[in-house]
């Protein structure tokens, strides 16, 4: 359908929506207009090509921020917006009835304002702890199925701040994972529409033309990981100084496991809560997500990568991530990142405009 036919309170609603937050950028969603108060939302994921995407759930958390948007962005039209998942369709395309209600004494919800403010801090940010009405309205925002675990103090910053720079180590050596940063960082730019620009990843700029250049290859970062510690530079700007440098590290936890899909996309409609009161309190947000990824890699002993150092390296940071919870099960983990006041980064992801996401 072109945009001009879109009756223009939907196109209002989906306009805002499609800024919802996706892994690498990827908007796995797609929409289809069926009628003035009816849209079909396509849900995709990337597991066949992307070694972060275990089993959809991190498209899928994409996928439940992008209905909690929707909801909050109908709020702006008088609307409320009753959402089905279609069943029956396969994992890998989820299909999502929203049918638009008007109603009249809805008022636009206040987290409306920071849809499009929301967005990623990968660099370092204040150390200022959290102030308590902060955590309150933060914990108040993901609901009674949810908590939010804090990870406060230097001691737990730091411990932290090592599992993820040991972590990046598997990020950074596996091919599997050099397949996708090739393809999700748009390099010598502050801004990209459907990718990662390269001034947005975190590192400065000479070691983002190192990276850039050493990525142009498998053999380079074979060798300079080899023998020159290539990983090092962006571990120790990625990971271990911006996860000292924070207010506090965070999980998103469920008080039942995450079993089916459905759980996913509601716990990534909390993570969009999370994550919008987070902007209206004045915080930043990183996601902290491959130690969640590559543990549960290590729990259900799948072999992501074929580097056997790779593997061994996720089972021994999974018990490191599990001795963190503290005996709380990381199966009941949606989302894990930091957090921290800060300025507002240079460089951000876009979002493809919306006439590229309809779908006849
Ligand atoms: C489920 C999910 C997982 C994510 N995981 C990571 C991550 O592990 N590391 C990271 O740097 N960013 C991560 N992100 C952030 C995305 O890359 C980011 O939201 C996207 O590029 C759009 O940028 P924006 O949020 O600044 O608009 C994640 C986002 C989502 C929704």
């Amino acid at each position: 359908m072109p945009l001009q036919n879109i009756p223009p309170h939907l196109e209002r609603i989906l306009d805002l929506a499609r800024w919802a937050p996706s892994g690498d950028n990827t908007q796995p969603w797609r929409f289809e207009i069926l009628g003035p108060e009816h849209v079909l939302v396509h849900g995709f994921d990337t597991r066949a090509h992307c070694v972060y995407d275990l089993d959809g759930h991190p498209s899928q958390l994409a996928v439940g921020a992008l209905l909690e948007t929707i909801s909050l962005a109908a709020s702006t039209e008088g609307r409320t917006a009753a959402i089905s998942r279609r069943p029956d369709t396969p994992d890998t395309h989820l299909l999502f009835d929203v049918r638009f209600n008007p109603a009249p004494d809805v008022r636009p919800d206040p987290l409306v304002a920071y849809i499009e403010k929301r967005v990623v801090q990968r660099r370092a940010m204040s150390t200022r702890p959290l102030t308590a009405e902060q955590k309150t309205a933060l914990e108040a925002a993901v609901g009674n199925s949810y908590k939010v675990v804090w990870f406060e103090g230097l001691g737990q910053r730091w411990r932290m701040a090592k599992l993820c720079f040991d972590n990046a180590r598997i990020r950074l050596t596996i091919p599997e994972a050099y397949a996708v940063h090739r393809s999700v960082i748009e390099w010598g730019t502050r801004f990209s529409e459907d990718k990662i620009p390269s001034r947005a990843v975190g590192v400065d700029l000479a070691t983002e033309q190192l990276m850039r250049w050493l990525m142009g290859s498998w053999r380079r970062v074979e060798f300079f990981n080899k023998w020159l510690s290539g990983d090092l530079p962006p571990r120790i700007q990625l990971d271990l100084v911006p996860g000292l440098a924070c207010a506090a590290h965070f999980a998103l936890s469920a008080k039942r496991p995450l079993r089916q899909i459905d759980d996913y996309l509601a716990a990534g409609r909390a993570m969009q809560r999370l994550w919008l009161t987070a902007t209206l309190q004045g915080l930043h947000i990183q996601p902290e997500m491959t130690p969640l990824i590559f543990s549960r890699y290590a729990r259900m002993g799948v072999r992501f990568s074929k580097l056997n150092a790779a593997v061994a390296q996720a089972n021994v940071n999974s018990r490191r991530l599990d001795a963190i919870l503290a005996g709380k099960d990381p199966e009941c983990v949606a989302f894990l990142g930091r957090m921290g006041a800060g300025r507002e980064p240079n460089a951000r992801s876009l979002r493809l405009p919306l006439r590229k996401l309809l779908q006849r």
